[in-house]
């Protein structure tokens, strides 16, 4: 790659529109993110924030509009190789999304079982993963009987085995306490350190003035400039 390709921007959008019949959840969204930023997504409920992020894995289709994802079009991605998008991406949600029957272990190491990976790999990968997150001493542990907070760190773990170029959390401190909100924040900047772009939505002011980032502002699925408030 030459450096000129290295400083391009990872994920460009033109023009992007995104409605639901007379939903207009965006609107005309043209912005770059460039690579190893720290950067939020904020703005009223409503504004459009899950749908961006959603709109980057092609969780969501644009309506209108070009997406370019390090180099892919989204639009011209065939539904086969979806999954090379997919793994450039390791996604955080408020809710966790842990599988429920599954340790720990499983569903971080899942992740890893799917893309192929050999088991030696696996093992040693997760196992140094969770010790990041410090669940280490709980990896044969079901998820519902872990505390939200530590749910969540391990939701950080499986977000971030495969390593992913980019790692998206959708509001991923907002069903815990302060304390909880500041591990995982610490967490996903351990993982920004380590070379990857991260992109969190939230309306949580605290949370975006605990850490330095770009700020991204929505409202009413247009970008805005910094409320002065
Ligand atoms: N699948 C859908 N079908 C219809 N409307 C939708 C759909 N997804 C989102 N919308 C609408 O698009 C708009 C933006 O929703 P979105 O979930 O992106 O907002 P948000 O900024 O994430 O809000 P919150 O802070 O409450 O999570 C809202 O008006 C929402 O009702
Ligand atoms: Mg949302």
């Amino acid at each position: 790659m030459t450096a000129e390709a290295d400083h391009a921007a990872l994920i460009r959008l033109f023009h992007v529109h995104r409605h639901f019949h007379a939903t207009r959840a965006l609107t005309d969204i043209t912005l770059d993110f460039y690579r190893n930023e720290f950067l939020f997504v904020t703005g009223p409920s409503g504004a459009g924030k899950t749908t961006l992020l959603k709109l980057l894995y092609r969780g969501e289709v644009a309506s209108q509009g070009q997406i370019l994802v390090d180099g892919m079009n989204l639009a011209r991605i065939p539904r086969k190789k979806i999954h090379l998008l997919r793994r450039k991406f390791g996604i955080i949600f408020q809710d966790y999304k842990l599988i429920p029957t599954r340790t720990v272990y499983e569903n971080v190491a899942l992740v890893l079982e799917a893309a192929g990976r050999k088991s030696d790999y696996i093992r040693k990968k997760v196992q140094s993963v969770l010790r990041i997150v410090g669940m280490d001493k709980r990896q044969d542990t079901l998820p519902p009987n872990l505390s939200g907070g530590e749910q969540q760190r391990v939701a950080v773990a499986r977000a971030v085995v495969g390593d992913p170029t980019i790692i998206l959390a959708d509001e991923p401190t907002g069903s815990l306490d302060a304390e909880s909100a500041g591990l995982i924040i610490k967490l996903l900047k351990t993982f920004h350190t380590r070379g990857a772009t991260v992109i969190v939505a939230t309306h949580d002011r605290e949370l975006i003035r605990s850490i330095p980032g770009r700020i991204i502002y929505l409202q009413e699925g247009r970008l805005t400039s910094a409320p002065t408030v």
